[in-house]
């Protein structure tokens, strides 16, 4: 069995923070989401990984992974170009799959329970297909899949308008190498994209079982600033936290807080957890940070108080404000104003941000 990770896309929900980089790099409790997904292959007994770039990020996501070695997996490097589609993606890997299995792992998801029962389910019968389905709220926004009474799929549609069901195709599929046959007869989507899910149609059009698998653990597509946060509280909430860094005395902490070795929280500083705080920060005195906030590396805090959000690194913030339920991009600084007047707030805000005041 072989896995195929894919980077690729535009990741155009999550601008401005995607103006300058991959979406699959973002950090959730400290961690890039791709990395997760590397983890969670390994964790199945997948080591030889082919992972497909788009153009963004191509030498972002190759310096993190580099040959795979230091996470224990044989890297091979795959270039789409421009994003055509999951199933177009998937076609590229074609070469490197061989006449294999595989796992087809979507870069920006992020599941609890790893894919190891998904794999172990698709290889107990003989199938074209293992998806993982789950309930959701808002079915027009997924690949939708249609069940009979005894679970069996019948059907699959991409973003339905009316969908017959809630169950939404999550972003991990296991196939057998008969895909590569049905994505060469797909025709675009309405939205001008070769689907995976249309590809699996195929397959079960052409009298292939679906094996199909509920996950019942939480799982993420982190395409909005929103999944974000919201998968860096339920990892914050999930993960061990080490407490690696310096607590000064007079520091009032609590909770669980992830605090990387050379971290510091000062004398007058207080945490309340779970916290993620990674290397080379410092959150000094007068400064709040509450649960469900992470604060990438090399950042300083001095005054402000945050709470359930992410900091993705090498930020300032040092304003006497309160920043809730935020993203902030790379090197961000949040400062207070030196002027008095004119009386209001001073802003240098990137194409496509959103601020809420
Ligand atoms: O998250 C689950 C959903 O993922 C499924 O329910 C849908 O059936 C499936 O189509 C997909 O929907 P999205 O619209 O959310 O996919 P997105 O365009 O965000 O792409 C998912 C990942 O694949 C992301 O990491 C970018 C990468 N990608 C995407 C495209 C279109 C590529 O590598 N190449 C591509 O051509």
């Amino acid at each position: 069995m072989k896995g195929v990770l894919l980077a690729g896309g535009t990741g155009s929900r999550l601008r401005p923070i995607t103006h300058t980089g991959p979406k699959q790099l973002l950090p959730v409790a400290n961690k890039p989401v791709l990395e997760y997904a590397v983890e969670d292959l390994k964790d199945a007994g997948i080591t030889d990984i082919g992972v497909v770039l788009g153009h963004k990020g191509r030498e972002a996501i190759q310096e993190l992974l580099g040959d795979g070695s230091e996470y224990g997996v044989d890297i091979t490097y795959i270039v789409q170009g421009n994003p055509l589609g999951l199933a177009h993606a998937a076609g590229c890997a074609r070469d490197f799959v061989g006449d294999d299995d595989f796992v087809m792992y979507l870069g920006d998801n992020i599941l609890n329970e790893g894919i190891t029962d998904l794999v172990e389910s698709f290889e107990t019968g003989d199938y074209g297909a293992g998806i993982a389905l789950q309930e959701v709220d808002n079915p027009q926004q997924f690949g939708i899949a249609d069940v009979d009474d005894a679970g069996n799929v019948t059907e699959l549609i991409e973003k339905p308008d009316h969908p017959p069901t809630n169950l939404a195709l999550i972003g991990m599929y296991v196939f057998s190498s008969d895909v590569f046959d049905a994505i060469e007869r797909l025709e675009p989507s309405w939205r001008g994209e070769l689907e995976i899910t249309d590809a699996i149609q195929l397959l079960l059009d052409d009298g292939h079982e679906i094996d199909s698998h509920v996950v019942t653990g939480w799982w993420k597509d982190t395409g909005k600033p929103e999944d974000i946060l919201e998968a860096n509280r339920l990892v914050l909430e999930d993960t061990t936290l080490e407490r690696n860094g310096t607590v000064e005395e007079g520091a009032e902490t609590n909770g669980r807080i992830g605090l990387a070795e050379s971290a510091v929280i000062e004398d007058g500083a207080v945490v309340r957890g779970p916290v993620s705080i990674a290397e080379d920060t410092t959150i000094k005195s007068g400064t709040y940070v509450g649960p469900y906030t992470s604060i990438g590396a090399n950042s300083t805090l001095e005054g402000i108080h945050i709470e359930n959000s992410v900091v993705i690194g090498d930020s300032s913030l040092t304003a006497s404000g309160r920043i809730v339920d935020s993203l902030l991009g790379r090197s961000a600084s949040v400062e207070s104003a030196d002027e008095l007047l004119p009386e209001g707030r001073r802003l240098v805000v990137g194409e496509n941000s959103q601020l809420k005041l």
